[in-house]
């Protein structure tokens, strides 16, 4: 890969060894993939974590000096003292790793969100801009509903591009390469959003790496439905995007979508495959000790509908319920009121961190329900059951669900 001067300098570490690093990482993925040359980015998402791998690295560029150039947001980690006052059995040396990667990540001057929806607030790239995003849902979200331009990031190489301001160009910056791979005819009604968390959950399982393209979606997706599809299709599969054309920005044609090629594969989804998705996460029925909602993240209007279903209503004795949000978006509840009325009813609205974190430890021999798929196949609990956000609310007022 051509460098200019400037990168040369950093290569050899003339402005300190933490951009050193990070531009050595840069240079091999570029000379991986048979990049041309460098080319700036405008922001960074990394999708930070409470883990180890996380830590060295990023404690290996903070401590040599480096500073993130371009606005670089952060995965969710966890607050240890909000979780150090609810659970006892933390233990000791995983709640310092997530210590010392919080620490890290403000040295750095990254945009400590702790949020893995970045994309909704903190850190909205415009069309056409470069970017360099990681995390489930931000990738496929970032390049397909808003019509920027991302590789699919690894959290490290996410926050070397962050700190250097640039990204090798290869993949999916280059418009040739942004092709759908696959047509995916939608045959059944997807009507809400856990549709679409079941659409995206089987679609990823049955492309594997590449980019479907969606005929057969009869309305304009939500903004949530269009997350959930992203975290889905990346929980099961990796797809860096995807076309729904008429409703994602950038072909409104599947011949648009596809180049002028035609579909290599095509395959037709049922309401049969999407139940099957939905009985093959779910691995016990009955009663329950926890529901956990918000992965990813819920917006201010996931928060609303859970206060509304909540109003008035109380969690069954021995239940928790647990909504994870961005501290923007739990700002906005307050002040709406939800948090207020989810709190009467005995849930609790919680920020900055994650069902993959291991804050929850005490809930690894507890029987869960969720919407969301990810959060079941990461099943950090014994048991997990899959329903609608209304399943989910009833259960936890009952107890039980089916
Ligand atoms: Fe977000 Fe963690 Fe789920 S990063 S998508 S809450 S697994």
């Amino acid at each position: 890969m051509h460098l200019t001067k400037d990168e040369e300098r950093i290569l050899k570490g003339e402005l300190g060894t933490g951009t050193q690093n990070a531009m050595e990482m840069l240079v091999a993925i570029g000379d991986a993939y048979d990049a041309e040359k460098m080319v700036p980015i405008t922001r960074a998402h990394a999708a930070a974590s409470g883990q180890e791998g996380d830590l060295y690295w990023a404690e290996l560029l903070a401590d040599g000096g480096a500073k993130c150039q371009v606005p670089t947001s952060t995965n969710p980690v966890y607050d240890l003292k909000y979780f150090h006052s609810l659970f006892k059995d933390i233990p000791k040396d995983e709640a310092e790793v997530a210590r010392r990667v919080m620490q890290a990540y403000r040295k750095l001057g990254a945009i400590v969100s702790w949020s893995c929806v970045p994309y909704l607030c903190e850190n909205i790239p415009l069309p056409c801009e470069t970017v360099a995003f990681s995390e489930s849902s931000a990738t496929p979200y970032v390049n397909s509903v808003i019509g920027a331009y991302t590789n699919r990031e690894a959290a490290q190489s996410a926050l070397a591009a962050g700190v250097i301001g640039k990204v090798p160009k290869y993949g999916l910056l280059i418009k040739e390469n942004r092709k759908a791979t696959f047509l995916v005819d939608v045959k059944t009604s997807i009507e809400d959003e856990f549709d679409y968390t079941l659409l995206g959950y089987h679609v990823g399982k049955i492309v594997g790496y590449g980019i479907p393209a969606l005929t057969g979606i009869t309305r304009p997706p939500s903004t949530e439905e269009l997350i959930n599809f992203c975290a889905m299709s990346n929980t099961s599969g990796a797809i860096p995007m995807f076309y729904i054309p008429g409703y994602t920005v950038e072909a409104s044609t599947v011949k648009e979508a596809f180049q002028n090629d035609m579909p290599k594969e095509k395959v037709t989804v049922t309401d049969r495959e999407l139940k099957t998705a939905q009985e093959e996460l779910q691995t016990t029925s009955g009663k329950i000790d926890f529901v956990q909602l918000g992965c990813p993240h819920y917006t201010l209007k996931q928060i609303a509908d859970v206060a509304r279903l909540l109003e008035e209503k109380k969690i069954h004795d021995g239940i928790t319920f647990w909504v994870c949000t961005s501290g923007t978006t739990k700002l906005l509840a307050d002040r709406v009121g939800y948090t207020k009325i989810i709190e009467k009813a005995g849930a609790h609205l919680v920020v900055d961190t994650c069902i993959d974190e291991p804050c929850w430890f005490a809930y690894k021999q507890k029987v869960g329900m969720t919407d969301s798929p990810k959060c079941a196949y990461y099943r950090r609990f014994k048991d997990v059951m899959v329903g609608r956000l209304e399943d989910c609310v009833d259960a936890a007022i009952k107890g039980k669900w089916r």
